[in-house]
């Protein structure tokens, strides 16, 4: 099963991408994950995203297209993968068609989670994230146990560079304007499922697997 997750900066697809990997086997696959760890490790492609995404700014297809066909080449995407923040401009979502097609392949859901954004700049803010792990947590929503540090792993929990009210509102703009036409690309395509993503995480979970089976 191939599913890719859109929505806005926040929405939460990276949190509904996590649970749909558990339960349906499938890796998940964040270019922004992908990103930020290569941020830490100090390697040259870090260095050049970063440039980008601390401006709220997307990073160029030419550098994100390689990374994700690379990723989703590997043995563990064999049997399918859910993509999270990846197509995010219609030429990266023709880039991934086009290399489905020649394996006889195709994307099997599109998941547009759908939050305004007047919910969105209030999440953000809470966020936390976890240096070594990735995973997220909500100063609200999701506290850790313990504060500023991760459950999982026991490494410490950051706000993002880009989580500030001003690079997310930024970040919205570049949202509308470059990733939500992919809603009319995947509507047209027969295979766009909208879920309301201001709900609980579990309700939003529970509207997902109804569409999954
Ligand atoms: P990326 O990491 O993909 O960031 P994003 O799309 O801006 O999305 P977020 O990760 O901020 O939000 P999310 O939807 O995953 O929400 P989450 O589940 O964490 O990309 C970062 C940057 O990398 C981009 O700006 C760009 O520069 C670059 N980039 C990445 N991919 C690219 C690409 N393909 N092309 C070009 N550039 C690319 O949830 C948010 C918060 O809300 C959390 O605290 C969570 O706990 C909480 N929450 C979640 N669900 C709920 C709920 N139902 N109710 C209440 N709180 C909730
Ligand atoms: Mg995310
Ligand atoms: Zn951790």
């Amino acid at each position: 099963m191939k599913i890719i997750m859109l929505g806005a900066p926040g929405a939460g697809k990276g949190t509904q991408a996590k649970m749909i990997a558990e339960k349906y086997s499938i890796p998940h696959v964040s270019t922004g994950d992908i990103f930020r760890a290569n941020i830490k490790n100090g390697t040259e492609l870090g260095m050049e995203a970063k440039r980008y995404m601390d401006e709220g700014q997307l990073v160029p297809d030419e550098l994100t297209v390689k990374i994700l066909l690379d990723r989703v080449a590997q043995d563990d995407c064999k049997n399918g993968y859910v993509l999270d923040g990846f197509p995010r401009t219609i030429p990266q979502a023709q880039v991934l068609d086009e290399a489905l097609t020649k394996l006889g392949e195709s994307v099997d859901y599109a998941i547009d989670v759908n939050v305004p954004d007047e919910n969105i700049v209030k999440r953000m803010g809470g966020r936390r994230a976890c240096v070594t792990c990735g995973a997220t947590y909500h100063i609200e929503h999701v506290p850790p146990k313990k504060e500023g540090v991760c459950d999982k792993c026991g490494s410490e929990l950051i706000l993002r560079d880009d989580d500030k009210p001003e690079t997310v509102k930024k970040r919205l703009s570049v949202y509308h304007a470059q990733t939500q036409p992919l809603i009319e690309y995947y509507t047209n395509k027969g295979i766009l499922k909208t879920v309301d993503g201001t709900v609980d995480m579990m309700d939003v979970f529970a509207s997902i697997v109804e569409i999954l089976g």
